[in-house]
């Protein structure tokens, strides 16, 4: 939630900051805004409601000229989206300007005692209480703004990533964070700071993380970090792996689509160097360290919310049949707050695509605190999750755009699948014949990703079919009732149609009520265990005229009469299916969304990094 970006150094700070928002814009999109500082004039403040094209367009033919800038484009907490509740946000005394990303729980009890002092407030966010809260401490000290920030962030309760800049020092950003992310680009007598790499990438892959709890206090030759009791800090420096091509459109009209057809190679890639399907090796160092107690876990709790939720789901059935370890699958944002059970020697899953979750990465300090091994599986490398877990898995899906999040979850899937299938077998409850068919089937899935997503102008004919339906349903069994969740949530997301997933059995005990002749029903039927089954449930709202659109194997013939709309897909053991199963479901999903003119990257409400609880 919210991006930010900082630069300090000889080049115009302006077009980077503006490019380095465009980039970050996935986060949040309600209002955009940049604040300059002038080494003659001090400090410019300039942001607007709306998109960051909007603020650039306002800003055409005015002076920018400054070598030092801080930017935000923001997803709004506290106070509606408007030019008010913009960031940056300006100190009562003019001196500072501050960009926030996080949530000030305590702002309020803050705001009252500057209220008392005669403190008057231009909008309704917590941040602008924050910066006139350490503007005061600055000047009641008579003290540096580096201490003044960490004066104010003892008192802090909350999460903050947030970039500051005074009006008589040209050269200089203080930043600090704590639970929002924040990467620091190191140039030749340059600094780059933002939420993320991707507005760094183009200038330096040479990058530091910086920690919860600490400052740094960014020069264009000069990075200190200290931590709050104002002791340095050494900054590591780690390599960026990432490039260009993989934060750009590539001739594609959105970021969604390039990633849902990204995924025959990001599964590939997350397999690759890990699978060795010929042999039957499944080789990852991160589950091998913690091997011994996973098999030997009493349970293992998945946590995770929306989208990697779902993943998790698909989890539970994996592992329970192939480590027959008893798993349970909890939206963190429920984990946090209920007092869980947590026992010594338990295995948390965290699935985040982003790393960056606030609930999740929460719920997971709370568990290790209790003596859980947390296992991350996540997709940006370097994020809180990631850094937070004792052991993990990457997803090596490159950075995912698209507010929807596509192939982060199969990406999840497949990484997930050789954790069950690698634990499975090293402890006994998965045959050598079966595992060793499964790794193929496994090796299988991008070859077969391609062949789905040749099925694009079949679906987007069903989208255009149903595209102005108010509701749609989305049915599955088994392994695939968490991809009838996923298509519903894609569908929602970014068609703004009500869809509701359900466990296809489930069905006939309430939502069958809401079949007509109006209503498309998707089921998604690839064959498994229970396609008999499913089949009676298609019959079942086919006898009240609803409209089924089915997601079957090839060679099934009990589905195809039923159906008004049929997907066929290419045959795959039920336990891999899933990462081909939901593919005509994201495609559905996008067609729709783009038939109706939604912008189906940032859709309304939304952002891609939920930094907040
Ligand atoms: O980055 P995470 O995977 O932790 O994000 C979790 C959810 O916020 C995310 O999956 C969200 O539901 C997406 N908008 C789904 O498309």
């Amino acid at each position: 939630m919210c991006g930010i970006v900082g630069y300090t150094g000889p080049r115009e700070a302006y077009p980077i900051i503006i490019k380095g928002l465009h980039r970050l814009e996935y986060r949040g999109y309600d209002s955009a805004g940049v604040a300059l500082v002038n080494e003659n004039d001090g400090l410019h403040v300039y942001k607007k409601k709306g998109r960051v094209a909007d603020l650039e367009e306002t800003l055409i033919g005015a002076n920018l000229h400054s070598h030092i800038g801080i930017g935000h484009t923001r997803w709004a907490t506290h106070g509606e989206p408007s030019d008010r509740n913009a960031h940056p946000h300006v100190s009562f005394s003019g001196e500072i300007a501050m960009i926030h990303n996080g949530i000030i729980e305590n702002y309020a009890q803050i705001k009252k005692e500057l209220l008392k002092k005669g403190y008057t407030f231009k909008s309704d966010t917590d941040t602008e209480v924050l910066v006139n809260f350490i503007d005061d401490i600055k000047q009641n000290n008579d003290c540096t703004l580096e201490e003044a920030v960490r004066i104010a962030l003892r008192r802090v309760v909350g999460a903050y990533c947030i970039l500051l800049v005074h009006k008589d020092d040209p050269e200089t950003i203080i930043a600090a964070r704590k639970g929002s992310p924040l990467v620091i680009g190191i140039g030749k007598g340059e600094h780059f700071l933002a939420s993320d790499a991707s507005p760094i990438i183009e200038y330096t892959k040479e990058v530091v993380y910086v920690n919860d709890y600490e400052i740094a206090i960014v020069k264009p030759d000069e990075l200190v970090l200290k931590n709050l009791g104002n002791d340095k800090q050494t900054p590591f420096i780690t390599k960026l792996n990432m490039d260009m091509a993989a934060i750009e459109k590539g001739g594609y009209d959105h970021f969604m689509l390039k990633e849902i057809f990204e995924q025959p190679n990001t599964i590939y890639d997350c397999l690759r160097g890990r699978l060795d399907a010929e042999n039957g090796n499944i080789i990852m160092s991160g589950i091998q360290k913690y091997a011994e107690q996973i098999i030997n876990a009493p349970r293992i709790i998945i946590i995770a919310c929306g989208t990697s939720w779902h993943a998790g789901l698909v989890a539970e059935y994996i592992i329970e049949e192939t480590c027959r370890i008893p798993v349970e699958v909890e939206y963190a944002s429920e984990f946090r707050y209920r007092n869980p059970i947590v026992h010594k020697g338990d295995v948390i899953i965290a699935i985040s695509q982003s790393g960056e979750t606030a609930d999740t990465l929460v719920a997971i300090e709370k568990a290790k605190e209790q003596g859980a091994i947390i296992v991350g599986i996540v997709n940006v490398v370097g994020s809180s999750i990631a850094r937070t877990s004792h052991t993990g898995s990457y997803t090596h899906a490159g950075p995912e755009i698209g507010v929807a999040s596509t192939k982060a979850f199969t990406a999840q899937l497949a990484v997930l699948t050789m954790i069950a299938l690698k634990i499975g077998y090293e402890k006994g409850t998965l045959d050598k014949e079966r595992y060793l068919y499964l790794c193929k089937e496994l090796a299988a899935i991008p070859e077969k990703a391609e062949l789905v997503l040749k099925l694009d102008d079949h679906i987007k004919e069903i989208a255009l079919k149903y595209k102005d339906v108010p509701d749609f349903l989305y049915l599955g069994r088994g392994y695939n009732f968490p991809i009838a969740l996923e298509g519903a949530l894609k569908l929602k997301e970014i068609s703004y149609i009500h869809a509701e997933g359900y466990p296809a059995a489930e069905m006939k005990h309430g939502p069958i009520a809401l079949v007509t002749n109006t209503l498309p029903v998707v089921f998604v039927a690839t064959k498994d265990a229970y396609h008999g089954k499913v089949v009676s449930n298609m019959q079942e709202i086919k006898a009240r005229k609803g409209i089924v659109i089915s997601i079957i194997t090839e060679g099934d013939t009990a589905s195809p009469p039923l159906s008004d709309d049929v997907i066929v897909l290419p045959a795959a053991d039920e336990i891999v299916a899933p990462m081909l199963s939901v593919i005509p479901l994201q495609l559905l999903a996008y067609h729709i969304g783009v038939a109706k003119g939604y912008d189906v990257d940032k859709p309304r409400n939304l952002a891609k990094s939920v930094t907040v609880e």
